[in-house]
């Protein structure tokens, strides 16, 4: 009899909760679509439909630059807010979009710099391997990501040019990423993962990182469906072992306890990883020593390839600039793979890659933080009341004319160079404002940690393979596919590849 109860009394809290959503008074007054009120279903299905951050964009140029995106979940463009949401100055978490981020081993949840939500457990987490990501430490480690790019050079030639196998082809959507795992693994325990001497991935680690992310780009928009499915005490005891990337994640740091390193002579950041669990065990037990591990593989790779196959996308699809960049490399005699201090120093590279970040950013979630309780100051006329999600999207802010100039919708490298008619003067503000605002990397203390390693990286390879290689697309009149989900991730753009007039491997350093 009560039982019967239930349902008619469920389905009245269901409505009264809607009808709160829909005319809660402190968000009434920010536009936006009158559905997305309602509930986050708006939200998953978009990000399941990976269409998210295009919705957002074309949100933010009908209603303004603050829109109501859920119903309790608002979206800001307006750069000039960058700082309020994610300075150092202030303390706004992360909102528990990143619950389903968090992983379990053996039954009890593992969270790590990235997926912590709390500032203060956040800055214990990060203090101790904080210098191990600093500009001075992955300078050191420079020459291995010299001898990957190398070696991936000397793979390309083989697998794709002088080799015997006859393909033309190059699946380099996919190549990129195998240099970017393959440089992580040289990075964190001084050896490559495999991909690049077998141009392949035969344990699917590359479909892994897709299937994680995607998971937690759709659950993270209803943070509590994770329970149903996940983040439940059954599925934690009975069904997920510890898997996937923590797996691998133990099995080195077990490999590295039994077997030492390949190259001991080498100081990387396993061993620096260890050294900070044994300068701080009371933080860095081996559940965050995986945590740490595990964040490099996940984090490190697929962004680090986003932007090699925008970087050659781009340039191939603009013929004046990829003449540009082979022109001021040839014109400085530049030796391969470029050192980054050289390549930084290439005003029209630099500007470049600068260029390839901002027109095509890495992230295509919302960049969520909680509005703490004594509210957010807004320029539009009202407060944002505590415990709100507000979030920017890179897609947006990064395509703001205000900031980026008026053809911020095109893809335009010169815009971080020196204008023939602008002041020097006048210039060093227009870049310094630009540069203060580009947010593929995010803001503040939640900044991305692995932001020297991706500039290495990319300042390195990209222009060892442009200046190297000409490029040209294997199907010119097809355009490459972009799926904007968790990360802004392309396929179909196999690429046919040719040494340049007079270049070979013999131009080629830190060959194996
Ligand atoms: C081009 C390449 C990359 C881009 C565009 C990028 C972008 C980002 C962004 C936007 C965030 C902030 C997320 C948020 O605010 O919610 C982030 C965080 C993070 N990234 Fe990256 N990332 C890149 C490469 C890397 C690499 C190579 C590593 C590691 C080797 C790495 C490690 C991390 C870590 C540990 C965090 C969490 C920082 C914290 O919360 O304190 N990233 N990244």
């Amino acid at each position: 009899m009560y039982i019967l109860l239930l349902f008619p009394a469920l389905a009245a809290l269901v409505f009264i909760r809607f009808l709160y959503n829909v005319f809660r008074h402190d968000l009434y007054w920010i536009p936006g679509p009158f559905f997305v009120r309602f509930s986050n279903i708006w939200r998953f299905i978009e990000m399941y439909r990976a269409r998210y951050a295009d919705n957002a964009v074309a949100l933010h140029h009908k209603y303004g630059k603050i829109v109501r995106t859920g119903p309790n979940h608002v979206s800001v463009a307006d750069p000039d807010m960058i700082d309020q949401i994610y300075g150092h100055r202030q303390d706004y978490p992360k909102s528990d979009m990143v619950v389903p981020w968090q992983k379990v081993v053996n039954g009890k949840i593992m969270t790590g710099i990235v997926d912590t939500r709390d500032r203060k457990r956040h800055s214990e987490l990060k203090r101790p391997v904080a210098s191990i990501y600093s500009m001075s430490s992955i300078a050191n480690a420079e020459d291995f990501i010299s001898d990957t790019i190398a070696y991936f050079v000397k793979r390309l030639d083989e697998s794709f040019i002088s080799g015997l196998s006859g393909e033309r082809k190059v699946p380099m959507a996919a190549w990129v990423q195998y240099f970017a795992f393959d440089a992580i693994g040289e990075l964190t325990i001084s050896r490559r993962f495999g991909f690049l001497e077998t141009g392949a991935d035969p344990e699917d680690q590359l479909g892994q990182i897709d299937r994680e992310l995607e998971y937690r780009a759709v659950i993270g928009t209803m943070p509590w469906t994770h329970y149903l499915i996940k983040g439940n005490w059954f599925y934690r005891r009975f069904i997920e072992p510890t898997t996937g990337f923590i797996l691998k994640a133990s099995n080195l740091i077990k490999d590295r306890a039994v077997n030492g390193s390949t190259h001991p002579e080498r100081r990387d950041m396993m061993a620096r990883f260890i050294e900070a669990q044994k300068a701080h065990p009371d933080i860095v037990d081996d559940n965050v020593l995986r945590a740490y591990i595990t964040t490099n593989l996940v984090a490190g790779s697929d962004t680090t390839a986003v932007v090699m196959r925008a970087a050659i996308y781009y340039a191939i699809r603009n013929p004046h600039v990829m003449k540009r960049v082979q022109q001021e490399l040839d014109d400085n005699n530049v030796t391969y793979p470029l050192q980054y201090k050289t390549s930084i120093a290439l005003p029209y590279v630099d500007a470049f890659i600068n260029e390839v970040l901002r027109y095509h950013p890495v992230a295509s979630i919302p960049l969520e933080r909680v509005v703490p309780p004594e509210g957010m100051p807004t320029p539009f006329g009202h407060r944002l009341p505590g415990g709100v999600v507000v979030s920017m999207t890179p897609w947006v802010t990064n395509f703001d004319t205000e900031i980026f100039g008026v053809d911020a919708e095109k893809f335009n490298p010169e815009r971080w160079l020196q204008g023939e008619k602008e002041s020097h003067e006048a210039s060093k503000h227009r870049l310094s404002v630009m540069r203060a605002n580009e947010f593929s990397f995010s803001k503040g203390p939640r900044k991305c940690l692995g932001i020297h390693v991706a500039q290495q990286e990319l300042w390195k390879c990209i222009p060892t393979l442009l200046g190297l290689f000409d490029i040209t697309l294997a199907e010119p009149q097809k355009e490459w596919k972009v799926k904007k989900q968790f990360v802004s991730k392309q396929s179909e753009m196999d690429v046919i590849l040719q040494w340049r007039p007079g270049k070979s491997l013999k131009d080629v350093s830190h060959l194996p």
